[in-house]
């Protein structure tokens, strides 16, 4: 067996005859002239010349060999259905909502919003953008209209595709009372809205002659035959909105042929997922991880994808292993918060299960503390696997990789720098190479490898001042994330270096939550920063200052105010950006050149030394700051 050092150095130092050979694991329509074409850096071009299809390698690939294996397996505990689809349904079920589409006017280079829960119609959806060229851009449902306007405004979309309704803890959420609302915010709205109606909103209301009902357009293309178009590998597939340093989100733009590429190539090597077998994915289709992980990873390897709707405690802490048991799940996938939240539960809800079809479990998203790791790997007794990415990057950036080597896992660390990337830690001061055990900003000298952001949708400029300008003296990529490598080699990730924030695994900008913040009308200013959660890992907590103070001088006009900037945040981001807190304060702590002192307002909120205050313009502030926290 080929040791994983050598593995990861021939992925670098022979980047092109590495991933040539990883291309043969996907069709190509028509191969590629050259591996990569890195010209014009940092923007790298990977398998050029070449022809695919993201949908073609999910779906049609596998009708020969096994067209009646499930490809999609939907389970909701929060309607209590179940719905199976072979590939060759599924291929069905894509052309039929590839040909409603195209009779809406979209076609190649089309943006296509994709606002739904977690339902079989968004894996459609999504797969038949994919197939007809389209860009789609999924938005997650917890995001709330104004979110979801900025979003169509950056993306402009041809048609927007949502349900009438879905369902969180058996509570309905109106997804298409938000469309309606978004479009109402929005400058640059859809002509059309295909809405999937599952009866959870009877009063849902239509616009004629804009929205559409999915199952009666579908009734018209039921024996749809759409084939799927080739694309240049670097064309655009999809466009997923994530949080940085500034209010406005940022468009990843994905390609086709590098994205193919690396997902099978880390089912392959990462997840060891083999055709036949299946994947349980526990995150969102909003989040990069379903839609690497739920759709495109494992249906390109040829497994069985589960679609879950519902939480990982209802109808009580064992589901979840109840659907590795019943669906003989070999990979799993899933996020520290969701373990944190089972861990409160009696592990009996785990070990009345037969998991022994289970390989590994793997988890993302925020870090994995040691002793929750520790906790799951007991109870499983299955290796659990701590891996680190990011959406930008579209698949793992640290891992362990067992499908080459079985190296020893050490908790609370992501192991090491997966193939394809060049990982360095550099020196903040200087972007020199950091030893080990030295603290330094995670960056990856380039060419990104396949699979990676290409662009920032339509703004070249940002990609490269945005990701690749942290250091005067080097173009390198930087994940905006702290870390440490062991004298063993092993890498641990220490929290990010910019103001994102990880919320149950949720990323989040504190800038952006400022925003929503300031929406209320009588609110000045304010600073959120993100403070330790035992349980979701991050929660944000704002600090503001009132318009009119009077309105919030006592406890009671305190709590009513906090509560309705509770509600705007709501309404502008989404409950899932809700501050813990809203302390009030008369004024904010400055540098004497006007920069927010966030870190040393996280730094007491957390309970920690603020660090070093010389510039502080007015020391009371940080006096309030401590006050209100006392509160
Ligand atoms: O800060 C890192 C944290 O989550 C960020 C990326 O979040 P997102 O774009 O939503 O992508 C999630 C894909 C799994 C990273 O910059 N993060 C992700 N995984 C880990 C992590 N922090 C610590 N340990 C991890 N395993």
């Amino acid at each position: 067996m080929e040791t994983y050092r050598n593995f990861h150095r021939r992925s670098i130092e022979d980047r092109e005859g590495f991933w040539a050979e990883q291309a043969g694991l996907v069709h190509w329509e028509k191969p590629h002239t050259k591996v990569l074409d890195y010209s014009r850096p940092p923007f790298a071009k990977w398998f050029v010349g070449g022809e695919t299809n993201l949908c073609h390698n999910a779906v049609d690939r596998h009708l020969a060999s096994r067209g009646d294996q499930t490809a999609l397996a939907y389970i909701s505990t929060e309607t209590g259905e179940e719905r199976n689809f072979s590939f060759r349904e599924l291929h069905a079920e894509v052309q039929r909502a590839a040909a409603m589409m195209r009779s809406l006017g979209v076609g190649r280079g089309d943006r296509v919003i994709v606002y739904m829960p977690m339902i079989p119609e968004s894996v459609f959806v999504i797969l038949a953008c994919a197939r007809i060229g389209a860009i789609h851009s999924v938005v997650f449902g917890g995001f709330a209209a104004a979110s979801l306007a900025a979003r169509i405004d950056d993306a402009r979309p041809k048609l927007m595709i949502t349900a009438d309704g879905g369902s969180r803890m058996g509570k309905v959420v109106t997804y298409k009372a938000l469309v309606d609302e978004s479009i109402r915010l929005a400058e640059h709205p859809p002509q059309k809205v295909l809405i999937f109606r599952r009866g959870l909103d009877p009063a849902m209301p239509t616009i004629a002659g804009r929205d559409l009902d999915y199952a009666e357009l579908r009734t018209k293309h039921l024996d749809a035959k759409v084939p799927v178009i080739w694309l240049e590998s670097n064309e655009p597939s999809y466009i997923l909105y994530t949080s940085g340093t500034t209010g406005r989100p940022k468009g990843v733009q994905r390609d086709v042929g590098g994205y193919a590429v690396a997902l099978a190539a880390s089912m392959r090597h990462i997840y060891c997922g083999n055709a036949g077998e299946t994947m349980f994915t526990t995150s969102d289709i909003g989040w990069v991880v379903g839609h690497s992980y739920i759709v495109y990873g494992p249906l390109i390897a040829g497994m069985t994808t589960i679609l879950y709707e519902g939480v990982p405690i209802r109808p009580d802490a064992g589901i979840w292993w109840k659907i590795v048991q019943d669906r003989k799940v070999s990979v799993m996938f899933s996020a520290p918060t969701a373990i944190r939240v089972l861990k409160k539960h009696d592990v009996a809800y785990l070990k009345k299960y037969d998991l022994s079809s289970l390989r590994h479990l793997f988890l993302a998203g925020e870090p994995l503390d040691e002793p929750t790791h520790a906790w799951i790997a007991d109870a499983l007794g299955r290796p659990v696997i701590d891996h680190y990415w990011q959406t930008e990057s579209g698949w793992p950036i640290l891992s362990s990789v067992p499908g080459v080597e079985n190296t020893p896992i050490k908790h609370g660390s992501p192991s090491f720098p997966v193939f394809g990337y060049d990982l360095k830690l550099l020196r903040e001061s200087d972007a020199a190479e950091a030893r080990a055990e030295e603290k330094a900003v995670v960056a990856i000298a380039p060419p990104l490898p396949p699979g990676c952001m290409t662009t920032v949708w339509g703004d070249d400029e940002r990609f490269v001042k945005t990701y690749f300008g942290t250091f005067r003296t080097r173009q390198v990529y930087s994940t905006f994330d702290w870390g440490i490598r062991d004298r063993d080699g092993y890498y641990f990730i220490l929290g990010r270096t910019d103001d994102v924030i990880n919320v149950a695994g949720h990323r989040l900008g504190t800038r952006e939550i400022e925003e929503a913040v300031n929406m209320h009308s009588n609110i000045a200013e304010c600073a959120v920063v993100g403070v330790a959660d035992s349980l979701k890992g991050q929660m944000p907590l704002a600090f503001a200052v009132a318009k009119d103070a009077s309105k919030a001088s006592s406890p009671e006009s305190r709590k009513a105010l906090e509560k309705e900037v509770m509600e705007t945040v709501d309404r502008q981001l989404g409950a899932i950006a809700r501050p813990k807190a809203v302390h009030f304060v008369t004024l904010l702590p400055k540098t004497r050149s006007g920069k927010t002192l966030r870190r040393s307002i996280q730094a007491l909120a957390e309970g920690r030394d603020p660090g070093d205050l010389t510039t502080i313009e007015d020391p009371s502030a940080l006096e309030q700051i401590q006050s209100a926290l006392k509160e």
